[in-house]
């Protein structure tokens, strides 16, 4: 088997008992015709023996970055250029709040600072570590950011424990890795623009309305879009920082329409996941409002905003492709379909916001993808990345009918 020839993955590990796991991963690296380079965290080496690793990488295996200062500045560096992709299994809570919040005080987690390729997490905890908000959040803060988490499944664990926070199966991580290096690139030729996060409307200079939108369905979707081929420019008014993809932040839906009709022009698909405000602030303020003792409340006029995806759709050409999104509490199939028909789109997406487990601001989505002829593919909860994968299938074959 040749899958992965001239892949080089470094491959970090760090101190968790699933470590002992990697030296089967290793194997079918290395079966597949893969280079590995494996760096292992101090309290890694208690768990298996760098030898062993060694070994079955037929590579030097690094460690502790102090082990060999005079090393360490190259080192750290070299790895990180030299790798097509970085795989962190297992990842602790600690590696994970480190990368997260740029940490770098090991070759570990300092090569995966240096890093400009894809970084694969594969997490393994004591499931309340799991499920404790912050590890949440340094997770999410990281998704946002482009890094691939390889969830971790429920089962025994072994500190005794029943829950979500053992290691992916080994097999499941093998096949993550393989899927991306071999994927087809079917969207090479083509331009794809895409809207990701809410809008702001400023009522004065430090103030602004907006929604709770977190732009993790439209960064899926960038990153998907990538792996595909395709040439990626997004509009974002989230930071993100996703390789190899154009990026221009704005704020406000004035901005997000300017940069629309920049863009626009030259896309062959644009996908409108961002969460565009309806209504501006009509009496913007130039200076910070002041509270007055005398005025208990204060009234704020709004306008209605233009509808970008309407306007867009509006000049499209018949090689271009249009897809939104539909955020609904109620009546979802009943007002995504309005939506698609109003605003003359290609494709719809219709996801339900009234949800705390998917939907805005969630890592899950379960969606509804509506068709012009009314026809409906029910895509049930999975993760924002999946129904990237699946929104990108459905998107591949509009733009190839054109
Ligand atoms: N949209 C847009 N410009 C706006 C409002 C929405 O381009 N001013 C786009 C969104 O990016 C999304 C689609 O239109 O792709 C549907 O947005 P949604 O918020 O679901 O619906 P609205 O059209 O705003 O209608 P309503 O808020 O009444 O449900």
């Amino acid at each position: 088997m040749t899958l992965l020839k001239g892949k080089n993955i470094v491959l970090g590990i760090t101190g968790c008992i699933a470590a002992y796991k990697t030296a089967e991963l290793i194997r079918l690296l290395v079966k597949s015709g893969a280079n590995v380079e494996v760096i292992m965290t101090e309290s890694a080496t208690r768990f298996i023996t760098p030898l062993t690793l060694s070994t079955l990488s037929q590579n030097k295996v690094y460690i502790d970055m102090f082990e060999e200062p005079e090393n360490y500045s190259i080192d750290h560096i070299s790895l990180a250029d030299k790798a097509d992709i970085i795989i962190v299994v297992p990842a602790t809570a600690n590696i994970i709040g480190k990368v997260a919040n740029g940490i770098a005080d090991d070759l570990l987690s300092s090569t995966i600072m240096a890093a400009r390729s894809p970084v694969f997490i594969a997490p393994a905890m004591n499931t309340n570590m799991w499920n404790n908000s912050i590890v949440q959040e340094n997770i999410n803060k990281l998704r946002v950011k482009g890094y691939y988490f390889i969830n971790p499944e429920s089962g025994d664990l072994a500190c005794g424990y029943k829950g979500d926070g053992r290691l992916r199966n080994i097999n499941d991580i093998f096949a993550e890795v393989s899927d991306y290096f071999n994927i087809e690139t079917p969207l090479k030729s083509k331009k794809i623009l895409i809207t990701i996060g809410p809008t702001r409307e400023y009522i004065d200079p430090v103030r602004f309305i907006t929604n709770k939108s977190s732009g993790k369905m439209g960064v899926a979707i960038a990153e998907e879009a990538n792996r595909l081929g395709a040439d990626v420019t997004v509009i974002t008014s989230v930071p993100v920082s996703l390789e190899g993809i154009r990026i221009e932040m704005v704020e406000t839906t004035s901005q997000m329409q300017e940069a629309l009709k920049k863009h626009f022009c030259s896309a062959d698909i644009l996908i409108m996941a961002a969460a565009v405000a309806d209504y501006t602030v009509k009496n913007y303020s130039d200076s910070k409002i002041k509270k007055s003792s005398s005025q208990s409340e204060l009234t704020l006029n709004l306008a209605k905003t233009p509808d970008l995806l309407e306007q867009i759709a509006g000049i499209k050409t018949g090689n271009q492709i249009v897809i939104g999104f539909a955020a609904e509490t109620n009546d979802l199939i009943a007002n995504a379909k309005h939506k698609l028909e109003s605003k003359k789109l290609d494709m719809i997406v219709a996801n339900d916001v009234s949800r705390n487990d998917i939907g805005m601001n969630s890592d899950y989505n379960e969606v509804s993808f509506i068709y012009p002829d009314s026809k409906i593919e029910q895509l049930s909860k999975t993760t924002k990345q999946k129904v990237a994968v699946e929104l990108m299938k459905r998107a591949i074959e509009l733009v190839n009918k054109t």
